[in-house]
């Protein structure tokens, strides 16, 4: 349904998107990660023909967005980082504006704008003025302009920022919902979100993908890494956690060693190793040392971990990192 090859944009000597490559097939709802100015908007705005690329190519459902735009047009929606409301209009005229923008008339674009109130939980603001809805109103009236023609590829710029936990669930339901009829590529900054809600996830980092997979492939090859969980637990007294972490920190093959908790003389520990690490050595050092081992059980990276691994950001910095910009 959108296949993207090569593509690239430079604004002056800035590389804003460096060469990226990927497909959506049809129905496939895909999460598009990455850190602050990573390159994620100047994409979408590419593929929805609001920013010609500087080079390569992108088509959606057959069309390529540099040369049949009207046609890519027709078959997208977009909800671009700050929806585009007009303040002045009341959700039905907008709704009906856009509609109209996007060839519909009469009676199927009454029964659209039914529709789509519905379906984004607006209908009881459709005569309100946009511009005095809440956050979350208005990006739920963003996203219902976004699927006012029932396209079949929906472009969505972090449509949960700035929404209250209990707008985000009704957000991420409303757009799983969707999922099936539509194919779907959204920006986000929520990596739960992205577990719960896509199939697919793309990383992006710097103007490159790093990484185009399934959420359950990344975890698992992720560096090559594999991550256990310990507990240790001391045979009489109490056992110091430090001194744990030290002597598995010791073991050949270990990157990492991250200390989690201690409960009544039990301490729990992850660790970071090497594919192919042998957990028997560890077992054994662990007995050599004259501890217990209560536990020692394989556990897969969370999709935040991989992220910070593969783009190398802390997502404290990406925060003071945007202020500064
Ligand atoms: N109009 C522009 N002129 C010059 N540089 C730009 C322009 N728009 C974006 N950039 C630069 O392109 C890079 C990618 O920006 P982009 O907005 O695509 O990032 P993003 O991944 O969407 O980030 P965010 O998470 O903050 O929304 C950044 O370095 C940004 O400064
Ligand atoms: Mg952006």
């Amino acid at each position: 349904m959108i296949k993207v090859t090569e593509l690239t944009k430079k604004y002056a000597r800035n590389v804003a998107v460096d060469h990226i490559s990927f497909e959506v097939q049809k129905g496939e709802i895909i999460g598009f990660l990455g850190p602050n100015g990573a390159g994620k908007t100047t994409t979408m705005r590419m593929l929805t023909c609001f920013l010609p690329p500087s080079a390569g190519s992108a088509t959606v459902a057959g069309f390529d967005v540099l040369e049949q735009p009207l046609e890519v047009k027709k078959r997208i929606g977009y909800l671009p980082e700050t929806p585009p409301l007009y303040p002045e209009m009341d959700t039905t005229e907008y709704l009906t504006f856009v509609g109209k923008l996007k060839g519909l008339s009469g009676s199927e674009l009454r029964g659209r704008i039914d529709y789509v109130c519905e379906r984004c939980a607006i209908t009881d603001v459709r005569h309100k003025l946009l511009g005095r809805l809440s956050k979350g109103y208005r990006q739920r009236v963003g996203l219902a302009q976004a699927i006012i023609h029932n396209p079949d590829v929906l472009i969505l710029d972090e449509p949960t920022a700035g929404l209250d936990p209990k707008q985000i669930n009704e957000t991420r339901d409303l757009i799983k919902g969707l999922a099936g009829d539509h194919t779907i590529i959204l920006s986000t900054h929520i990596l739960p979100e992205v577990e719960q809600t896509c199939q697919k996830v793309m990383i992006i980092n710097r103007g490159k993908l790093v990484a185009t997979d399934s959420v359950q492939n990344l975890q698992s090859r992720a560096r090559g890494a594999e991550l256990v969980l310990v507990e240790v637990a001391g045979r009489n007294g109490n056992l110091d956690s430090a001194t744990v972490q030290r002597r598995l920190e010791q073991i050949a093959g270990v990157s990492r060693v991250i200390f989690k908790e201690t409960h009544q003389n039990r301490n729990m520990f992850e660790v970071e190793s090497q594919k192919g690490f042998l957990r028997g050595d560890l077992a054994r050092a662990v007995v050599e040392a004259g501890w217990d081992l209560n536990e020692l059980r394989p556990t897969a990276m969370s999709l935040e971990e991989i992220f910070l691994q593969l783009t190398g950001e802390e997502v404290t910095d990406k925060a003071a990192a945007k202020g500064g910009q």
